[in-house]
């Protein structure tokens, strides 16, 4: 149990972000542009480049809209360290971990982070799936930690789903929901079992939409305009699932699998062949769609 109190929101000022990709990068610029000092790390320096290449674009793309000052991006983009190394993480009041969805490999980088953080620090997870209550027990601050869960693209989502483990103080809690609200985003409260609310709706509905795939029911194109005009979704799941990333929706599908018990959440053999394929969806450039580049190109 942690025994030292955690900060204040007001105190939250310098944040660790892990994980560089799709949803690290987002989650990064929101807290830079909230005013926070930010170490944005990731293991791969070519994904840092690609971090901070999307985040200057997001911020210009709010500069042209007139909705930012080209001062208030330039400053938002220097509040951003990028690093390779968690060790610069030992200021930081809250780390927000974003790296691949593996319990082992998210487990021993939270032993990692409990070891060099200051006792106040906060961990978080954006983990989709994976038990926040096992990752809090791999520390010796399990009421420190705590889910919290973006939706992509970060900048542009408005939900944030924050998971209690079984020991997350309160206060952690309160602390976690005035920091979301302060980057703009909208909370809702999950309990810890396998997939939260969000993902253990939705992935069944994609997982459903592989199986109508595989089986021949109708064409990718006709499956998602028919979930698109037949229950107005902005985006059929076929596309969302290109979107989220077929791996981390094949992730996600075992965790619900394995933590619930029950076949109907077994991952349909055609979504765990196109993983097994490299086709990740839109960030491999191939995924169900093609995203402007041959299959050719994409490595398994
Ligand atoms: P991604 O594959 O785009 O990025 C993951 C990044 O983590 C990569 O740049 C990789 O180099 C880095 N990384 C992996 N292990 C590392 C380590 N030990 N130390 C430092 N960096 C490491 O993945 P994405 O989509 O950003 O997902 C990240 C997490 O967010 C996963 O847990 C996923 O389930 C969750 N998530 C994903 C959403 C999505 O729509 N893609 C939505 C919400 C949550």
């Amino acid at each position: 149990m942690g025994t030292q109190a955690a900060p204040a929101t007001s105190e939250i000022a310098a944040v660790g972000v892990i994980g560089a990709g799709q949803m690290g990068s987002g989650i990064a610029q929101l807290a830079a542009a909230a005013g926070c000092g930010v170490f944005l790390v990731d293991s791969d320096p070519a994904a840092l480049s690609r971090a901070v290449a999307s985040i200057s674009s997001s911020l210009g793309r709010l500069v042209s809209k007139g909705q930012l000052s080209q001062a208030a991006c330039d400053d938002s983009v220097k509040r951003i360290k990028c690093v390779s190394d968690v060790q610069e993480l030992r200021g930081v009041d809250l780390v927000i971990e974003a790296i691949v969805e593996s319990e082992d490999i998210k487990k021993k980088l939270f032993v990692e982070l409990d070891r060099i953080t200051k006792p106040s620090a906060i961990l978080a997870s954006n983990t989709s799936s994976i038990s926040i209550t096992r990752l809090a027990s791999a520390t010796g601050r399990p009421s420190q930690v705590i889910g919290m869960h973006f939706f992509n693209p970060p900048p542009i989502m408005k939900l944030v789903e924050i998971i209690r483990g079984a020991d997350t103080s309160e206060e952690v809690f309160s602390q976690v929901k005035s920091f979301s609200e302060r980057i703009g985003k909208t909370v809702i409260c999950s309990q810890d079992y396998p997939g939260f609310i969000v993902n253990r709706i939705l992935m069944p509905m994609i997982n459903e939409a592989f199986w109508a795939l595989y089986t021949g029911v109708a064409t990718k194109e006709d499956i998602d305009t028919g979930m698109k005009l037949g229950t107005n979704h902005p985006m059929g799941p076929l596309q969302l699932a290109d979107f989220i990333g077929l791996d981390v929706c094949l992730s996600v599908l075992r965790v619900l699998h394995n933590g619930l018990g029950d076949n109907k959440y077994s991952p349909c053999p055609l979504l765990v062949q196109y993983v097994d394929a490299g086709r990740l969806g839109k960030k491999r450039g191939l995924g169900v769609y093609s995203y402007g580049r041959s299959s050719s190109s994409v490595k398994p």
